[in-house]
C-alpha cells in the first residue's frame, strides 16, 4: 500500500493479530486476526492525505451524507489526527491506542464549533473495540451526527446474511421510500443504501473472511446503515476495483437519523465491538 510508516500507527498483539491506524481521518485500514483480515481496504484505495480512504473504518462525523459546510460525511475522516496514546499492551496482552482531534482553521473554515475528539481502540484476541468521544469545547450549543463506516470483508457478498434487522424501520436511499424489513436474514443482491432505525445493540453479519461470522456490538449508536454500491455504481467509483463490491458489506454503525446535541461542556460517548466468532451460520 503506497503510505508512508509516519502516516499509520499499529497496534501488535502477535500471533498475526494488529490493527493498523492511518491518520488521515483516524482510519482503520486493518484489522487481522489470527491472521485474517477481516476489513475489506481497496487496492485503489487513495493515500494522497486529501481523499477520504475507500475500505477500514473511515469516521463520519459532523455530518452523515451530503453537507452544504464541506466534503460528504464531514471533515472528520479527511483530517490529521493526532497520536494522544501511542500503543501500548496490558497485562492481559491487549494493546490499546488513542487518537484526537480538535477545532483548527481548517474544520473552522467550514463548521465555525470547537470541540474534542477521542477515538480509543482496544485490540483484544479476536475482538476489536472502538470508543467514540465527541467533547463540546465551545461556549455555544451545537448538534451533530456520527458513523462509524465500518467495510467488512467477504469472500462472497452473496453468502454473508446480516441478521438482527428484521422488523425495523428503514429509509431506501436507492428507492427514496421508507419500508420495515421482513427478512430474518438479509443477504445483499443489488446496491443497497439504508438507514435502519432503532436497531437492536447486536447484530450478526455470517460466512465473513476466515469462516468467521463477525458479531457487532453498539452502544449509544442507535442507527445501522447497509451500503453497498453493487456493479454499475462500483465502476463508476476510480477507488474501487471493478470486482470489489462482491467483497465487501458495509455495516455502519451511527447516530444519523437525528442530531446529537450537545451544550457547552457536555460530551457523548459512543462505541461498538466487532467480535470475530467462529460458528458459522
Ligand atoms: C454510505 C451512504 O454510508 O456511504 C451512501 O449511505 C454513500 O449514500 C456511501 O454512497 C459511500 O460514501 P463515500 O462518500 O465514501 O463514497
Amino acid at each position: 500500500m503506497n503510505y508512508s510508516t509516519e502516516d499509520i500507527i499499529l497496534l501488535d498483539r502477535g500471533a498475526d493479530t494488529s490493527v493498523t491506524v492511518h491518520l488521515h481521518g483516524a482510519t482503520i485500514i486493518s484489522w487481522r486476526c489470527a491472521g485474517e483480515e477481516m476489513l475489506f481496504l481497496s487496492k485503489n484505495a487513495i493515500f494522497d492525505n486529501l481523499k477520504a480512504i475507500r475500505g477500514g473504518i473511515p469516521l463520519v462525523f459532523p455530518k452523515f451524507g451530503p453537507w452544504k459546510y464541506g466534503p460528504q460525511h464531514g471533515f472528520a475522516r479527511v483530517l490529521r489526527w493526532k497520536v494522544e496514546m501511542q500503543p501500548k499492551k496490558d497485562k492481559n496482552g491487549n494493546v490499546f491506542a488513542a487518537l484526537s482531534l480538535e477545532d483548527n482553521d481548517l474544520s473552522r473554515a467550514m463548521w465555525n464549533i470547537m470541540f474534542k475528539l477521542v477515538y480509543t481502540i482496544r485490540l483484544e484476541e479476536s475482538a476489536l473495540h472502538i470508543d467514540f468521544t465527541v467533547h463540546n469545547t465551545d461556549k455555544i450549543t451545537f448538534g451533530f451526527n456520527c458513523l462509524l463506516h465500518t467495510y467488512l470483508a467477504t469472500p462472497d457478498i452473496t453468502k454473508s446474511g446480516i441478521i438482527g434487522l428484521q422488523n425495523l424501520n428503514y429509509q431506501d436511499k436507492v428507492n427514496n421510500c421508507e419500508d420495515v424489513e421482513e427478512k430474518e436474514e438479509l443477504i445483499v443482491r443489488e446496491h443497497i443504501d439504508r438507514i435502519y432505525m432503532d436497531a437492536p445493540n447486536e447484530i450478526v453479519v455470517g460466512n465473513m473472511a476466515g469462516n468467521r461470522s463477525l458479531m457487532l456490538k453498539t452502544f449509544n449508536f442507535p442507527d445501522i446503515v447497509i451500503w453497498n454500491p453493487w456493479r454499475e455504481k462500483a465502476k463508476a467509483m476510480l477507488d474501487l476495483c471493478d470486482s470489489d463490491y462482491m467483497k465487501f458489506v458495509c455495516v455502519e454503525a451511527g447516530r444519523v437519523n437525528k442530531d446529537i446535541v450537545l451544550k457547552p461542556g457536555q460530551s457523548y460517548e459512543c462505541s461498538q465491538i466487532l467480535a470475530a466468532i467462529t460458528a458459522l451460520l
